[in-house]
């Protein structure tokens, strides 16, 4: 038995990236696998009163568990009010990779989803992404897709320029496939890792700065398909911060490296529409649960690390809505 997402009071993205386009802001899409991160996520885009993308990969969703999820996010629609604002969601399946996993989603209250052909050939991709495209767009779920590969951890960025989407393909792919946003790459890449230091240079602070986002694509992608959603995946900045706090408590990250917000800030106000976020929650997260139980050994109460991780999270999600997406007061 189907369930729609406006049964559960969410909404699909459409009209959010209009508005968003027009208005030279990106909508946050925060990654979440459990209560504390949602409470977090919603209180946060509550008190900046902005639209929010509440995102699950297939990894979360099975953590999580289908079911619990959809009443999570129905919960969300009415915490929300209770909370005293009521700011749109939508719940978006996070690279989708089949036809399958996607049709599921739609059927259990998604009001959007990522259908991620990149790593296929060109035409394969097409072929499958209209396949979701045409199944999605019967229940008025909104679908993104991809073009070009975001480098993994140990990809030399710089150096693999195939990776990058080719401006070329992306009116050709957008009408083919009939999707209503585009995630691009641009030299972002998935987790706390995203450069290594040989990449980076150093300012006169000695702060590592990675290379510079190929703006110059995204600009060329935005003059061939003017006004269409584009999303930037990988946009975690990896606050020093963060990293530094679990470190001190016992962590072991190295060279971790992420995108400045500058960057993120001049992408908002383009037609990037639509940013993701996951790799900074889990950091902010984890420096917080490792110093409540490095400072409180004897504590073994999950509300007592966990509460205090959820305060620096909401924290966290303010300041990107604020500070970097420009989402605030826009719901
Ligand atoms: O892009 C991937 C997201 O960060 C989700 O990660 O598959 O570990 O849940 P996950
Ligand atoms: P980060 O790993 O940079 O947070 O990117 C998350 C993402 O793109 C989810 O789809
Ligand atoms: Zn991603």
């Amino acid at each position: 038995m189907a369930i729609s997402y406006k049964e559960l009071g969410l909404v699909n993205s459409k009209e959010l990236f209009r508005k968003a386009v027009a208005g030279g802001y990106a909508i946050p899409a925060y990654n979440f696998n459990n209560l504390e991160q949602l409470q977090a996520i919603l209180q946060a885009c509550v008190e900046t009163k902005s639209p929010v993308i509440l995102q699950v990969s297939s990894g979360a969703r099975k953590y999580a568990n289908a079911t619990l999820l959809r009443n999570m996010a129905r919960g969300a629609t009415e915490y929300v009010k209770e909370l005293g604002y009521d700011v749109p969601i939508v719940l978006h399946l996070d690279h989708g990779d089949t036809f399958e996993l996607c049709k599921d989603c739609i059927e259990n209250g998604f009001s959007s989803v990522m259908i991620d052909g990149s790593h296929h050939p060109y035409e394969e991709n097409i072929a499958l992404t209209r396949k979701v495209v045409e199944y999605a767009h019967k229940y008025d779920v909104t679908v993104e897709g991809e073009l070009g590969v975001l480098a993994g951890v140990e990809d030399d960025v710089v150096a693999e320029h195939s990776s990058y989407t080719k401006p070329s393909e992306v009116e050709d792919f957008v009408s083919r496939t009939g999707v209503d946003s585009l995630a691009i790459s641009i030299g972002t890449s998935h987790g706390a890792n995203k450069f290594t230091p040989q990449q980076c240079t150093r300012n006169e602070k000695g702060v590592l700065i990675p290379p510079m986002l190929r703006f110059d694509i995204l600009e060329e992608v935005e003059k061939r398909i003017p006004g269409f959603p584009i999303v930037l995946h990988g946009s975690s900045s990896v606050p020093p911060e963060h990293v530094d706090m679990i470190n001190k408590y016992g962590g072991a990250l190295k060279d971790t490296i992420g995108i400045p917000e500058e960057w993120l800030r001049k992408a908002a106000k383009s037609a990037v529409c639509k940013i993701n976020i996951d790799s900074d929650g889990r950091l902010a997260m984890t420096a917080m649960i490792r110093k409540v139980l490095a400072e409180k050994p004897g504590e073994f109460d999950p509300r007592k690390y966990l509460g205090p991780a959820r305060d620096v999270l909401k924290e966290l999600y303010k300041h990107k809505n604020i500070h970097v997406l420009g989402s605030a007061g826009q719901a």
